[in-house]
């Protein structure tokens, strides 16, 4: 088949390269020029795990086009998916501007038929708009127009796998003619798929994201119980998580969640709820035990070390998840900005965020940023971890020990166990246990 998508954000191209991958020929529309030509030229703008090379195969054999022109995309199929960016507004709602953007330059293209579909995560009801923005601007009565709704759900940092290898594909359909193409179109997949109406679509995702967000807020806060009442949040993650009606996916405690969704979702989520009179004040309570993690992990590093000021410390991981360099919402940006308020001077390393984090935080007399985890150590007084990268769970630990000025670990992604560390001479704190 032929596919457009709008888009080169993380969705679009992953979107755009598995398409290809599969076998259906693909065009992607960006406008910013220079992205279009740092992947014409085989190169990424972010960092996911295979996704250069799904890209660059793809290109080399023709079955993945880029252009600036939106014309040119639309021209090229009759299925548009729409995978543009839904920033935050000031007031916590989605920004849907580049959304109907897209709605408006479709309405213009002549065609006979046209199916676009939004990827990108939209509030419920965006459908009914995109569809109103096609018949305002249409110039052309006799065009037929159809929207759907196949909300997206991969993870950053293992998106390939995420799109190829779905635990349910999501689709929001009007016609049998829109359902038939979606069928041809996910054929090679074996995952359930279900087919709704778009609006349950639309609000699967929302629905999606806020519960494992809830999730999270909700074992951070056991966490906390735990290292009151002296239990290990882990084991009880673990003792919960059998029970299939809980599942183990998303009960690891830590720093909570940041990223471009979780925490952009929920605040669009309990605005959505508003707009319809409801108050949705369990996700505010998400978002609430959410935002107090980083102060309370700064807290206990506080209370270990009696004063701060004036002592260094090192930083492993940066960004807001492991496989990543994206550091959007990242927890590491809370916690480095109220270390830096009590005065310390930082060490930081993470393997693939650091130049994106250091546009934020340069480098100056007390941010330094190493090339080395173990550089990263020297002449600190504790060592702090911020995101669960692989390297960091198979460091060598006797290393951290000697280059360590102390032995003292604040680990905010549990991945050490406590026994061991103690066994080694470590004084060490965990979240939860
Ligand atoms: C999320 C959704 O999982 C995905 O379905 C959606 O399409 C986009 O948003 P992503 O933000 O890429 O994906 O990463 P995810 O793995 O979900 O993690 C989100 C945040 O939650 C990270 O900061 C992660 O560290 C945190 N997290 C996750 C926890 O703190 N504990 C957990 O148990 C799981």
């Amino acid at each position: 088949m032929r596919i457009t998508v709008v888009g080169a954000g993380y969705v679009g191209l992953t979107t755009a390269a598995c398409f290809a991958h599969l076998g259906h020929e693909v065009m992607v529309v960006e406008k910013l020029r220079h992205k279009v030509e740092l992947l014409n030229s085989g190169k990424v703008p972010i960092y996911e795990p295979g996704l250069e090379e799904l890209i660059s195969q793809n290109l080399s054999v023709k079955r993945l086009f880029l252009t600036t022109e939106i014309e040119q995309g639309l021209d090229f199929s009759s299925v548009i998916f729409i995978c543009v960016g839904t920033p935050e507004n000031p007031d916590g709602s989605a920004d849907l501007s580049q959304v109907e953007e897209v709605a408006r330059q479709c309405a213009n293209i002549k065609s006979d038929y046209k199916l676009l579909v939004e990827k990108s995560t939209v509030p419920v009801n965006t459908h009914k708009l995109i569809k109103k923005t096609l018949e305002r601007y249409s110039k052309d009565t006799n065009q037929s127009f159809e929207v759907a709704s196949n909300p997206e759900f991969l993870r950053e940092g293992s998106a390939i796998e995420d799109f190829l290898n779905p635990d349910r594909i999501v689709i929001g359909v009007e016609s049998q003619r829109a359902k038939e193409i979606f069928l041809e179109l996910y054929k090679d997949f074996n995952c359930p798929i279900i087919f709704t109406d778009p609006s349950t679509a639309e609000l699967i995702k929302h629905a999606s994201n806020s519960f494992l967000a809830t999730k999270i807020s909700f074992i951070n806060m056991i966490a906390d119980l735990c290292e009151r009442v002296g239990a290990d949040v882990k084991l009880v993650a673990d003792g919960m998580g059998f029970d299939k009606r809980i599942g183990r996916a998303f009960l690891n405690a830590g720093l909570g969640f940041g990223g471009s969704c979780f925490p952009k979702d929920l605040k669009a989520f309990i605005k959505i709820a508003n707009s319809y009179g409801l108050d949705f004040g369990l996700l505010r309570e998400v978002e609430r035990i959410n935002s107090q993690r980083a102060i309370n992990f700064v807290q206990k590093v506080k209370d270990a070390l009696w004063n701060i000021k004036g002592k260094t410390l090192a930083i492993w991981g940066l960004s807001f998840k492991p496989n990543t360099d994206d550091i959007r919402e990242a927890p590491s940006m809370r916690v480095i900005e109220l270390l830096l308020k009590e005065g310390a001077n930082l060490r930081l390393y993470d393997p693939k965020a650091a130049l994106n984090f250091s546009r934020l935080f340069p480098s100056s007399e007390r941010i330094l940023y190493l090339e080395d985890k173990y550089e990263a150590l020297k002449g600190a007084c504790a060592l702090l971890i911020i995101t669960e990268w692989p390297e960091f769970e198979n460091a060598n630990l006797e290393t951290i020990k000697e280059l360590l000025e102390l032995p003292l670990i604040f680990d905010g992604r549990n991945i050490f166990d406590p026994k061991r560390m103690q066994q080694l001479g470590f004084e060490y704190y965990a979240m939860g246990r």
